[in-house]
């Protein structure tokens, strides 16, 4: 008996260390309760956007783009205060050490060449600025230069660039649709996460929207701080929206002063309508805000004499929305006939202005509307993007391929030769829609369908997978087991303490 009372009394000790562990492990697995948010009334009075954008003696807002071809020549424009009455721009052959700067190992003047500025006088917001603008010319094609801008007692830092090729080559290009609102706070994100995915695009297209209120100082501020540095190393190719138009005198007195641009375009359209040649393909921006006409007749001309393999157009207004009520006839009845009259055919066209996502298939006039090609030998692959904060819900029409809504876009667009690789990604870097266009030998083009997420909508709901089947699961499984464990313990324990009392 004694025997047996001992090994009930060891038994439920055994027991009762077994509870004392499952309880101490169930308290490490219990998510502590979460600490109370920070308030966030402080007193500090709010900045003044205006007073935080002011123009200074320090060059800012500096931002690259061709004004000219761009295998031989690269356009710079920068802000200053009106203090800086002579300013320059100084470019040299981009070297391994710090050759080009005086008072470094290996300085040589002769290496720098100097450039006075171009002065524009801008008063915005109750400030006075003036914009500088210098195009580098007689550049040699495929080259690296640096570049820096001042006035001789301020300077930039020294940026890099890198010429084209004057023969077709593979390169990659940023296309983003609308940025317009939550720039600094929103847009930031994608503009940088576009850059981090190609380090090495050669060039960023913008469709237009910019911003939200043209003629406000700060939001191109917040614009310019939005994407920084990567201005300065990476041209932009900038199209005009309809918010760029809020000033009832036309475009945005910002737009003439701070972009470089070509102004080979219609007239009164100087520098919002124009093209370049970018290593085998011909890039056209169009206005779609004022004088369709006058660019139909320009288009046709720009069209018929482009000696490239590849056409690539960008505007605001989409020819075909993926938002029901928000159509824009007039340009499309204005532009369509001359791109699906061109022989060559428009490759790919990149739009805003409707605030979500849709994609084509082979869109012209004699094709089916839902993009469906029977009419084989030509088609052009329509996109609506928005990159964004303000983010409307999209339709269901029957003309697009790929559509979504609620999510922040880039897209990653790159020709290799006979393809055009095209890829949209959210904010997140997650692949959204893809395709590659393949060149017949006809001049037209196969459409290929990417891997794209399953899903009409995309993968940026909010119910994600990723978020439901997240860690709280595991945690709460855990805990029930334990706690089946414990009640089987106590059991146990009651069963063997019952033993040894009934043994006495
Ligand atoms: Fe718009």
């Amino acid at each position: 008996m004694t025997s047996q009372r001992s090994q009930a009394v060891l038994l439920a000790l055994a027991c009762l260390l077994g509870l004392v562990v499952v309880i101490a492990t169930f308290r490490r697995t219990t998510p502590p309760a979460p600490d109370p948010q920070p308030a966030v009334t402080s007193e500090t009075p709010k900045a003044d956007p205006v007073a935080l954008y002011r123009p200074t003696v320090v060059p800012d807002r500096i931002i690259l783009t061709f004004a000219s071809d761009p295998a031989t020549s690269q356009a710079v424009t920068w802000r200053t205060d009106t203090t800086v009455k002579a300013p320059v721009a100084e470019f040299a052959l981009a070297a391994d050490g710090p050759v080009f700067e005086k008072g470094w190992r290996g300085y040589d003047e002769k290496l720098v060449k100097r450039l006075a500025a171009r002065t524009e006088r801008l008063t915005a917001d109750g400030h006075h600025a003036h914009y500088h603008s210098v195009n580098f010319t007689d550049l040699a094609p495929k080259t690296k230069y640096v570049y820096r801008v001042g006035d001789g007692s301020n300077w930039s830092e020294w940026f890099q660039f890198e010429t084209a090729s004057k023969d077709p080559e593979p390169f990659g290009f940023i296309y983003f649709g609308d940025a317009q609102n939550g720039i600094r706070s929103l847009w930031s994100r994608v503009a940088r996460g576009a850059y981090s995915d190609m380090p090495k695009a050669r060039f960023i297209v913008h469709a237009g929207d910019l911003v939200d209120a043209g003629n406000s100082d700060p939001q191109w501020g917040e614009w310019h701080a939005a994407a920084g540095w990567i201005n300065g190393m990476v041209p932009s190719v900038p199209a005009p929206g309809n918010h760029e138009y809020s000033d009832p005198k036309g475009i945005t007195r910002h737009w003439r002063p701070q972009f470089t641009l070509p102004e080979h375009g219609p007239e009164g359209l100087t520098e919002t309508c124009y093209f370049l040649d970018y290593q085998g393909v011909r890039v056209v921006v169009l206005n779609s805000n004022e004088k369709h006409a006058e660019q139909a007749a320009w288009l046709e001309k720009t069209l018929a004499t482009n000696p490239n393999r590849w056409t690539v157009v960008t505007f605001h207004h989409p020819f075909y929305s993926p938002v029901a009520g928000r159509d824009n006839p007039a340009v499309r009845e204005a532009w369509r006939k001359v791109f699906d009259a061109v022989p060559k055919g428009v490759d790919l066209v990149l739009q805003g202005h409707d605030h979500t996502y849709g994609r084509s298939g082979l869109m012209r006039e004699d094709n089916r509307l839902d993009g469906t090609q029977v009419q084989t030998a030509r088609g052009t692959v329509y996109v609506v993007s928005v990159s964004g904060a303000k983010l409307y819900t999209g339709g269901d029409l029957t003309w697009m391929k790929r559509r979504g809504s609620g999510a922040q876009l880039y897209q990653l667009i790159r020709v290799e030769g006979d393809e055009l690789v095209y890829e949209s990604r959210t904010a997140r870097g997650d692949l959204y829609d893809a395709f590659r266009l393949k060149k017949r030998a006809d001049g037209g083009n196969d459409l290929i369908e990417g891997e794209n997420p399953p899903g009409p909508e995309g993968p940026s709901g909010p119910d994600t997978p990723a978020v439901a089947g997240g860690n709280g699961g595991g945690v709460g499984a855990r805990g029930a087991w334990n706690a089946v464990v414990a009640v089987v313990i106590l059991a146990l324990v009651a069963l063997a303490v019952g033993w040894a009392v009934r043994g006495r």
